[in-house]
C-alpha cells in the first residue's frame, strides 16, 4: 500500500516511524516532513520514507500529488488542513482519507460550536459562554469576577486562550482577542469558560462515525516553564499513562462524555472519522472538558505510540471504513515519557538554522526515540526549524525508569540556547 502523510513535526515523526513499521505499507511519502522523518525507513522492504515539499495547507498541491503518484491512503495529522476540508476534497476525487472532514472538524475549529455541543447533550464542561459582542463578553466576565478562561473561536496555534484572574485582567483579554484581533478573525467571537482548577489530563478515542474506542490517558505540560509557569505553548512535554484516573475512572468518563458526543453526533448527521481528543481537567466537582480537539495530540502521539501494539495502518483504515468495532486495541504497560526541547526564545520569538549535536549518540540508547518536531537538513546537518524541535522520549516498566531515560537522551543532546523544561512527569511521582 503507497501511504501519504500530511504534516511535518513531532506527531508526524511519531505517525510516520509506527507507520513504517507496519508490513503493509511498501511505500510512504510525508508532506512536508521534516529531517527526522526522512530517516526513517519502512519495515516491509527497507525504502526510505520520502520528504515532499508541499505544506499541509495547500491542498490543491497535496491532491495533485496524491493523484500522481496514485496514493492508496492519506493520512491528516495537523487541525489546518482538516478545517480547510482536505478530507472532503480528497474523497471527492476517490481518494481514500483518514481524518475528519470538514463539518466533524468543527468541534476543533470552533470552540463555540463545540460548547453549544456539550451544552446540547449535557457532557460535563465549565459554565461559559458565547459572544460576538465585546461589551456583552464583559458583563459576563464580570459574572465570574473576573475569573475566567477568554476563548477565540478559531484556531489561533493553540494560543488563542487567555487566562485570567481579575475583572480588569478579563476585560483586557477580551479587549486583545476581540478589538486589537490579536488571533486575527479567530477572535471575532469568544467563549467566556468559568475558570477550572484540578489536574489536566488528555484523552485521545480513535472514532469511525458509529464506535469510539478510548486511548489510555496522558498528561501534557502547556506552559513553558517548570512548575507550570510561564506562557502557553504547543506542549513542552508529555507522559502515558497518567496515574490521575484509574481504569474505572477513565471508563466513566468514556460514559459521561464519549458516549452522550457521539449520540450527539450520529444525532447531528455529523460522520466523524479520526480522533476526537478532549482537554479535561479533573476538578473538585468531577472530570470536566476544557476543549475538544479533532486530531492526535502533539506531544501526546509521542507517548502513545510506543505504547500501541496494533498495526497502525490498519487501525486507522478499520476508523475510515467503520470497523472499529471489530478491533481490540492493545498497550503495553510501559510508561512513556516525552521531553520537548525547543528553541530558546519559544513561544515567542526564536531563531532558526543553528545545528543539533548528539542526535547519533542518542539513536544509540534502548527503548527511546527522538522525534523531530522544527528540523531540516541544511548541508548534511541537522539544524533547528521551529519552535519545538524535537521530542525526546523513552519507555520503561515504570514512570522514574523512564522519566530518567528520557532526560539521558536529552543530556546527549545539544544545540545554541535549547530550552527544555526539567519537571516533566514530575508531578505523577508526587
Ligand atoms: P485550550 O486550548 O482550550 O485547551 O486551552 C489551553 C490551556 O488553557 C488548557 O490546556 C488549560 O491549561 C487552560 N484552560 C483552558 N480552559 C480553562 C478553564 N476553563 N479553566 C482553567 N484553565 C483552562
Ligand atoms: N498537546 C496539545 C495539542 O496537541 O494541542
Amino acid at each position: 500500500m503507497k501511504v501519504l502523510v500530511v504534516g511535518g513535526g513531532g506527531r508526524e515523526h511519531a505517525l510516520v516511524w509506527k507507520l513504517a513499521q507496519s508490513p503493509l505499507i511498501s511505500r510512504m511519502w510525508c508532506a512536508p516532513g521534516n529531517a527526522g522523518i526522512a530517516t526513517e525507513r519502512l519495515a516491509a522492504n527497507d525504502s526510505p520514507v520520502e520528504l515532499v515539499p508541499i505544506g499541509a495547507k495547500d491542498l490543491p498541491a497535496l491532491l495533485d500529488f496524491a493523484r500522481e503518484k496514485r496514493v492508496d491512503f492519506t493520512i491528516v495529522a495537523p487541525d489546518d488542513p482538516l478545517a480547510l476540508g482536505i478530507v472532503d476534497l480528497f474523497e471527492a476525487n476517490g481518494l481514500k482519507t483518514w481524518g475528519p472532514n470538514q463539518k466533524a472538524a468543527r468541534f476543533e475549529s470552533s470552540k463555540a460550536f463545540s460548547q453549544d455541543f456539550m451544552d446540547r447533550y449535557g457532557i460535563p464542561t465549565a459554565k461559559s459562554g458565547t459572544f460576538s459582542d465585546p461589551a456583552e463578553a464583559k458583563q459576563f466576565a464580570a459574572t465570574l469576577d473576573g475569573c475566567c478562561a477568554v476563548k477565540a473561536d478559531g484556531l489561533a496555534l493553540g494560543k488563542g486562550v487567555l487566562l485570567t484572574g481579575n475583572v480588569a485582567d478579563a476585560e483586557k483579554a477580551i479587549d486583545e482577542i476581540m478589538v486589537d484581533q490579536s488571533f486575527g478573525t479567530a477572535g471575532s467571537q469568544v467563549v467566556i469558560q468559568e475558570l477550572l482548577e484540578g489536574m489536566e489530563v488528555s484523552l485521545h478515542a480513535l472514532c469511525d462515525g458509529k464506535t469510539a474506542k478510548l486511548f489510555p490517558t496522558a498528561q501534557d505540560h502547556k506552559r513553558a516553564l517548570d512548575d507550570d509557569e510561564g506562557l502557553n505553548t504547543g506542549g513542552m512535554g508529555t507522559y502515558s499513562p497518567a496515574p490521575f484516573l484509574s481504569e474505572k475512572e477513565l471508563n466513566e468518563v468514556g460514559l459521561q462524555i464519549i458516549v452522550p458526543w457521539l449520540k450527539g453526533c450520529i444525532e447531528e448527521g455529523i460522520d466523524f472519522k479520526g480522533i476526537l481528543y478532549p482537554g479535561l481537567m479533573l476538578t473538585a466537582g468531577g472530570p470536566k472538558v476544557l476543549e475538544f480537539n479533532a486530531r492526535f495530540g502533539d506531544p501526546e502521539t509521542q507517548v502513545y505510540l510506543p505504547r500501541l501494539k496494533n498495526d497502525l495502518v490498519e487501525l486507522l483504515l478499520a476508523g475510515t471504513e467503520g470497523r472499529l468495532g471489530q478491533v481490540d486495541l492493545e498497550w503495553s504497560p510501559q510508561v512513556a515519557v516525552c521531553v520537548v526541547m525547543a528553541s530558546g526564545g519559544y513561544p515567542g520569538d526564536y531563531p532558526k538554522g543553528i545545528p543539533i549535536s548528539g542526535l547519533e549518540t542518542a539513536a544509540t540508547l534502548p527503548d527511546t526515540k527522538v522525534f523531530h518536531a522544527g528540523t531540516k537538513l541544511r548541508d548534511g546537518q541537522v539544524v533547528t526549524n521551529g519552535g519545538r524541535v524535537l521530542g525526546v522520549t523513552a519507555w520503561r516498566d515504570d514512570l522514574k525508569a523512564a522519566r530518567e531515560a528520557a532526560y539521558a537522551a536529552v543530556e546527549k543532546i545539544s544545540f545554541e540556547n535549547a530550552h527544555f523544561r526539567r519537571d516533566i512527569a514530575a508531578k505523577a511521582l508526587k
